[in-house]
């Protein structure tokens, strides 16, 4: 089964082509292009959403060209159809849909059983924009279009593994999510397959989000998580102690949430009485303030990780989003499993997807295909954007 995936529901542009021998379950990697924006938000410290949603509709055309060029699915051909298929769909970006009608009347239609793309959550305007792409090419090309949530995208990136082709994961159930992004720090619990419980959730920002605002406290760039990790790496490294300690807000409340935003006041006061005393904060305090921020941001993450792998008797945790990444993070969960002698699996996706990439919506699109198929789902007669989608129990 061939499958063409879109994400666009931030500040990433990504499309990917992919072929699952479904005998074997193994996943090809045809092409996966993602175009980032990154650069572009940095000067306002996050993303700025009427940005993104022009960088999408400027970048999604020419990037199906070079994933089709890439796989070998590009072939020359003129062709002709009725552009009102295109322009009629509401709310369509007017130059992507002519740039999509030029480009779709001069090549032969590509080998695609399946058009996946994300339908939330994110940024509604971004979202739309992948959204009336796919719609625009599933009916010109007849290709039926399977929506997918991009929370379950992050969750069935753990199969990637950095080759190009590599086994789907077999996941055993009930297991635990951990999601950890810029959008989201969420705990779910999976009962079944299609089934999903938010079990825990941040009450105010997301931990991505307190990187990257922590980040710009101290002048390092945007995206902030990468960033801050380098240099508290060092600081652990040379085992430099921290001149600010910061709180770890609800490790001890007895449910599964989570609360990042006091930390971030903390840093800024801190900041703040060490730039009013001595006029600057020096590199090496920039260093350690980073090391105990993400000390403190990593100990009420592992401590409510395995709250919920007691309280729910769970042996396999899938750990994803761009915080994923974090080496810091994923070592403290690691060790606490030697330590704690847990029986418990952790997997963490190849670096190359725990930020936002299509890659990961044709893999979570394939197993809803699958679903569809032999009718354990529905496939929604129209697609629509929703900027808060959720992951629940009802996404049968
Ligand atoms: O999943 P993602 O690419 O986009 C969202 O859906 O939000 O996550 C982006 C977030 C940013 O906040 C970025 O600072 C954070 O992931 N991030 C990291 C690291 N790499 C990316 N945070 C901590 N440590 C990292 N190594
Ligand atoms: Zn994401």
């Amino acid at each position: 089964m061939k499958i063409l995936s879109i994400e666009s529901s931030c500040d990433d542009t990504s499309i990917a082509y992919i072929h699952v021998d479904e005998a074997t379950e193994t996943a090809t990697i045809l092409s996966h292009i993602t175009s980032s924006q990154a650069d572009l938000h940095t000067q306002y410290g996050g993303v700025f959403p009427m940005i993104a949603k022009r960088e999408h509709a400027k970048n999604i055309v020419p990037i199906f060209k070079q994933v089709l060029i890439e796989s070998g699915a590009y072939t020359e051909k003129t062709v002709s159809f009725d552009e009102s298929i295109i322009t009629s769909i509401p709310m369509i970006d007017t130059g992507m849909a002519q740039e999509l009608c030029d480009f779709l009347k001069t090549i032969d239609k590509a080998e695609i059983d399946y058009i996946c793309v994300t339908h939330g959550p994110g940024l509604e305007m971004s979202l739309w924009v992948g959204v009336n792409f796919a719609m625009a090419l599933s009916r010109v090309w007849d290709i039926p279009l399977v929506p997918v949530n991009h929370m379950e995208g992050h969750i069935y990136s753990i199969s990637v593994n950095g080759e190009k082709s590599f086994p789907l994961h077999t996941f055993t159930y009930p297991y635990l999510s951990l999601l950890i992004s810029g959008g989201h720090t969420q705990l779910v619990l999976a009962p079944n397959k299609n089934e999903y419980k938010i079990i825990g959730n941040t009450k105010d920002d997301a931990v991505g989000e307190a990187f990257d605002k922590v980040a710009r406290m101290i002048d390092l760039p945007y995206p902030g998580g990468p960033a801050i990790s380098k240099i508290a790496r060092i600081a652990r490294e040379k085992g430099m102690t921290s001149w600010v300690t910061l709180p770890r807000p609800m490790i001890h409340t007895g449910d599964l949430d989570f609360s990042f935003s006091g930390i971030k006041t903390a840093v800024l006061y801190a900041v703040e009485k060490k730039v009013k005393e001595s006029g600057t904060i020096t590199e090496d305090e920039k260093m350690t303030l980073a090391m105990e921020f993400e000390n403190a941001v990593t100990d009420v993450i592992v401590k409510k990780l395995f709250k919920a792998v007691d309280e729910y008797h769970i042996e396999e945790i899938a750990v994803a989003g761009g915080v994923a990444a974090n080496n810091y993070i994923q070592e403290q969960i690691k060790n606490h499993i030697t330590k704690e002698g847990y029986g418990v699996r952790v997997y963490f996706p190849d670096r190359s997807v725990t930020g936002d990439n299509a890659l990961m919506i044709a893999l979570a699109g394939y197993k809803n295909i699958k679903e569809i198929l032999s009718g354990n789902k529905k496939n929604p007669s129209t697609i629509k954007a929703n900027g808060s989608l959720r992951l629940s129990l009802g996404d049968k």
